[in-house]
């Protein structure tokens, strides 16, 4: 069966993930914060009423990672409280729900790639309000009962677009205008491009629909491959000069952690091992240096050809 775009509502539309699931899905109603405010939480079962879908896809999350250490409260309602609404409501009315969450649940100890069931342990706002909401949405199907309806948890981790505030765009930005960067090189995981996050999306939805649907749960959710941000950045201006952007920067340094003071603790091991959804769905994601050069092209192509 495929999914049907009439019976989708997306929150979150206006960011990264969220734009590109209502680029492929034309036919959804397509929400962002304007429309729907997570912090006043009333608006969301009002919202799910009026439109009543069978699948709802929540791309809404409070992901200001440094801000989160400053307003814990407010991550808290967008990141927990929300999704809790929202699971309640697909309960309620048997309906499908898709919701994402992060590798920034774990505390990034060790060298291996954590699976869904690693135990969790976030070492910052950010991180323990996205636990907090997964946790919620699982309570809320467990007690209804999964004949209920049926929830996804997709746990992504890096994640890039040629719109938004990402760590790609800053490196274009700055590797225009400077000489020498500084860039952190010993926290280790997958940039994820928007657009693979959302094609996955919908085609994990479509076989959850199938007569052999997939189980609800968290699913690991990220492009192949690892890397550091250093060889991330690297690999941006690389793309980016080969592609004919003009990158100014000569010289960029490796730096630790500590060498880079933020208001948020990062984990330093951010892999996933995502071979769960993988089996389960038959599905692969692209290497994350293939998906980056779409991307970079892509952005080349948009602003070089009007
Ligand atoms: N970005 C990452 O690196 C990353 C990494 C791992 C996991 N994730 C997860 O992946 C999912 C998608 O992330 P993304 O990168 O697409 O995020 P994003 O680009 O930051 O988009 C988030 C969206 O949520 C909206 N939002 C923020 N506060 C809201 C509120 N109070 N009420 C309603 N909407 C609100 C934002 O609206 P405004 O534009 O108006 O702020 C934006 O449209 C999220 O669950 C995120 O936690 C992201």
């Amino acid at each position: 069966m495929k999914i049907d775009s009439n019976e989708t509502l997306i929150f979150g539309a206006g960011g990264q993930v969220g734009n590109r699931l209502r680029g492929l899905l034309p036919n959804a109603v397509a929400l962002d914060r304007d429309q729907v405010d997570f912090t006043q939480l009333e608006t969301i079962s009002e919202v799910l009423e009026e439109y009543k879908p069978k699948i709802v896809i929540n791309a809404a999350a409070y992901t200001a990672v440094d801000l989160a250490e400053k307003e814990p409260e407010i991550a808290h309602l967008v990141n927990a409280e929300a999704p809790g609404r929202i699971s309640e409501w697909c309960c309620a009315n048997k309906a499908i729900f898709v919701h994402y969450s992060t590798d920034y649940v774990f505390p990034g100890k060790g060298m291996e790639g954590s699976v869904e069931n690693t135990a969790p342990g976030p070492i910052n706002e950010y991180g323990k309000s996205k636990l907090e909401g997964e946790k919620l949405v699982v309570k809320h199907f467990y007690k209804q009962g999964l004949d209920k309806g049926r929830f996804f948890i997709f746990r992504t981790s890096w994640v890039y677009d040629s719109l938004g505030k990402n760590f790609l765009l800053t490196m274009l930005k700055l590797g225009a205008e400077k000489e020498t960067l500084n860039i952190v090189s010993d926290q280790i995981g997958a940039p994820t491009y928007a657009k693979d996050i959302a094609e996955k999306t919908i085609a994990a939805v479509t076989r959850a629909m199938d007569k052999d649907p997939f189980p609800s749960g968290v699913y690991h959710f990220c492009q192949a491959g690892e890397t550091s941000w250093f060889l991330f950045a690297e690999e941006i201006f690389t793309l980016a000069r080969d592609k004919g952007f003009d990158i100014k920067v000569k010289t960029v340094n490796p730096i630790r952690t500590e060498e880079y003071p933020a208001p948020a603790k990062r984990p330093m091991n951010s892999r996933m091992d995502c071979s769960k959804l993988e089996t389960r769905l038959d599905l692969k994601f692209r290497n994350w240096k293939v998906a980056l050069n779409e991307c970079i092209e892509d952005l080349y192509t948009r602003y070089h050809t009007s």
